[in-house]
Parts: C-alpha cells; sequence; structure tokens
C-alpha cells in the first residue's frame, strides 16, 4: 500500500551508500561514505581493499540510513540491493547484506541493475514520464538509453573504449593535477583557449551514437610533450589551454552524439513531453552541460540534470528503482547473485 518506504543498499565500486526513500519520492536519508583515501596512493581503487571496506561499512550505513530517516527495519516495505555491474566483492558484500536484512525480517528483496538505478534517477527528482533519452556518463560509463519503463531501456550507443571520466582522469594525471581529475581539468580550462589546440573529434566523422574517448589521451601526451620540448617545462597558460582545449574535444562529441540519439528518440518514440536527461560524475561538468542543455532546446526536449548527489553513486536511486520494480511486481529470492558484468 501506498506509500511506503524502501531500504537501498549500494556497493558496487567505491562508495559504501545506504538510503531510505519513500514510494513517492520522497528522500528520507542517502548516506553515502566514500574510499578516496584508500585508494589514493595506488592511483585507481584496489577491488580488493574495496570489497573488505564494504563489508566493514554496510552495517554502519544501514544503521545510519535508518537513524537519519526515523525509521526502524520494521517500517520498511523492501530491501533493494545492487546486485551489478560491478566489482564482484563490493557487489556480493551489499547482496550478503541484504539478504541478511531480508531473511531476519522477512522483507521482500529486490536486486537493482546499478544502470538501471542511474537511469531511473529523473522519475525519483522529477517525476519524468516515459519515454525519456538518458546519457549516463561518469567514469565508467558512457552510453545514451531511452528509458521505457523501469525494465525496459533501449541502448542507442555508447563508447567503444574509455568513458569520458576517465578520459578526464587520465587528462589530468597527464598534466600533474589531483585525481578524481574531472572537477581540476575543468577549473584549470577556465582560464585556457579552448580553441588552442585542434585535438581529434572520434567517430564524428561515422553515422550512429557510438562514441571513442582513448585517443583523445594519446593526442593530449603528444600535444603536452610537444609543449615541454618546447619550452623546457609546461608554463602554467599551455596547461589551460591544453584544459580546454581536451574538455572542448568531449563537449564537441557528448554533444553533437546526443544531437543524433534525440534525433533517433523524438522520430521512434514521438513523446508526448520529450525529455534529455544526464547522470554521472561528468555531468557536474559546467561546460559540457551548458552544451547539452543547447541540444536539448534545439531538439524541443526538456533538459534534466539531477542535483550532482544523485547524479554519483549513492543508494537513494537503489531505492527507489526498487520501489519501481517492486510496484511492477518484480521480487527476487534468498538465490539472489551479484553479476559482475550485467547490461542493461
Ligand atoms: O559518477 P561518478 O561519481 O562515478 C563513477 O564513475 O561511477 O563519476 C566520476 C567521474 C570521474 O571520472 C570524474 O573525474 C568525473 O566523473 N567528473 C568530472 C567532473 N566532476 C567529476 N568530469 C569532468 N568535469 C567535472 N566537473
Ligand atoms: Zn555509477
Amino acid at each position: 500500500c501506498d506509500p511506503f518506504l524502501m531500504l537501498g543498499i549500494e556497493s558496487s565500486c567505491d562508495d559504501t551508500a545506504a538510503a531510505v526513500v519513500r514510494s513517492d519520492g520522497e528522500i528520507l536519508s542517502s548516506e553515502v561514505t566514500g574510499q578516496a583515501a584508500l585508494h589514493a596512493a595506488y592511483g585507481g581503487v584496489v577491488p580488493e581493499l574495496a570489497a573488505r571496506a564494504h563489508a566493514e561499512r554496510l552495517d554502519i550505513a544501514v544503521e545510519a540510513a535508518l537513524a537519519v530517516a526515523g525509521t526502524r527495519l520494521a517500517e520498511l516495505s523492501g530491501i533493494a540491493v545492487t546486485a551489478g555491474p560491478g566489482l564482484i566483492g563490493g557487489v556480493l558484500s551489499g547482496v550478503m547484506c541484504a539478504k541478511g536484512i531480508a531473511f531476519g525480517t522477512g522483507l521482500p528483496l529486490v536486486g537493482v541493475n546499478h544502470l538501471a538505478g542511474h537511469a531511473l534517477t529523473p522519475r525519483l527528482t522529477d517525476h519524468l514520464p516515459y519515454p525519456y533519452l538518458m546519457l549516463l556518463v561518469s567514469g565508467g560509463h558512457c552510453q545514451f538509453l531511452i528509458v521505457r519503463g523501469p525494465d525496459d531501456f533501449r541502448r542507442l550507443g555508447g563508447t567503444i573504449d574509455d568513458a569520458p571520466g576517465e578520459a578526464f582522469d587520465k587528462c589530468a594525471r597527464l598534466l600533474a593535477l589531483p585525481q578524481p581529475g574531472g572537477p581540476h581539468v575543468e577549473r584549470v580550462a577556465a582560464g585556457g583557449d579552448p580553441g588552442a589546440i585542434r585535438f581529434p573529434r572520434p567517430l564524428l566523422d561515422r553515422p550512429g551514437c557510438d562514441m571513442s574517448f582513448s585517443g583523445l589521451k594519446t593526442a593530449l601526451l603528444r600535444a603536452r610533450d610537444a609543449d615541454v620540448a618546447e619550452h623546457g617545462g609546461l608554463p602554467e597558460r599551455r596547461r589551460a589551454d591544453l584544459c580546454a582545449s581536451f574538455q572542448a574535444a568531449v563537449a564537441d562529441v557528448l554533444a553533437e552524439k546526443s544531437r543524433r540519439a534525440l534525433a533517433v528518440y523524438m522520430e521512434e518514440e514521438a513523446p508526448t513531453a520529450p525529455s534529455f536527461a544526464v547522470a554521472g560524475g561528468v555531468a557536474a561538468n559546467e561546460a559540457i552541460r551548458s552544451r547539452l542543455e543547447t541540444v536539448a532546446a534545439g531538439a524541443g526536449a526538456r533538459f534534466i540534470a539531477p542535483p550532482l548527489p544523485l547524479c554519483t553513486d549513492n543508494a537513494a536511486m537503489i531505492a527507489w528503482a526498487g520501489i519501481e520494480r517492486i510496484r511492477a511486481g518484480h521480487r527476487d529470492g534468498m538465490d539472489l547473485g551479484a553479476r559482475p558484468r550485467w547490461p542493461l
């Protein structure tokens, strides 16, 4: 019966998160504990360390989510947990935690695809009607999806190699900026000339919505080395130009591919309330976001970017996807498994 409360659990990468969400879209709590400090010395997420940290922190996260929401397990109507895709150790930790609670309380258990969690977020934040177009753009993902229902996604294209966030992180590493690199590249880019260096716009000459970003870092490496050779080091102004030009190349590719994806969506779905939503850490980038906003406006679609804490990894989106799944009659048993690979 409505409204009901759902607990969400997320541990598929390097954030341990738990949340309580009400079925009318009210977020009662959303606790996220990152592991940046844990992995900082290794230059990337170490799966074994991540899994152990999740196992240690999940109970604490769940207790905190319940306390902040001012609720008890007995008042919930279900438990939603990320069952993949992601790092297997972390996903397993979350699934085991959720199963334990479901077993102890008798509450229904719902396994959620992490990507579906991201993709359904605009329904939680903006009550967006189906079907809408979604660009998922983070450190690990980059794809266009037409979202038609809680379990009905049509993939229009995506990256064939690196995700844009990954490319930003590599760009930052090459220019001796801190990790995660996106926000730092954006900050430095603000003082540079986006037209200074002509980086490639991969796959723009080919039809469709697929993208490629791995060539950009090679181009950046070459441009940086040329500068270093010429100036005997990298002057601040050139570093700013490199960041600005790199960001412009990513923005150009995302904008043009979004334009194409929107055209397919408008033509084939004929939506009555056309909407284009973005999610993922890269959606935090102002330059990229304003380009996407312009593209949406040009196609006559509403543009939606959920607030950043709900764009990046969190458990509120998992609870919400669980709410949508339970409403649609889905339910998982104690045999729910962890799926490291799980395309939508
Ligand atoms: O969605 P997210 O928090 O985590 C996953 O990848 O799942 O995204 C993190 C990624 C990182 O690669 C980070 O560098 C990038 O998003 N990012 C940005 C910005 N803020 C975060 N990239 C470009 N510009 C930004 N302002
Ligand atoms: Zn994610």
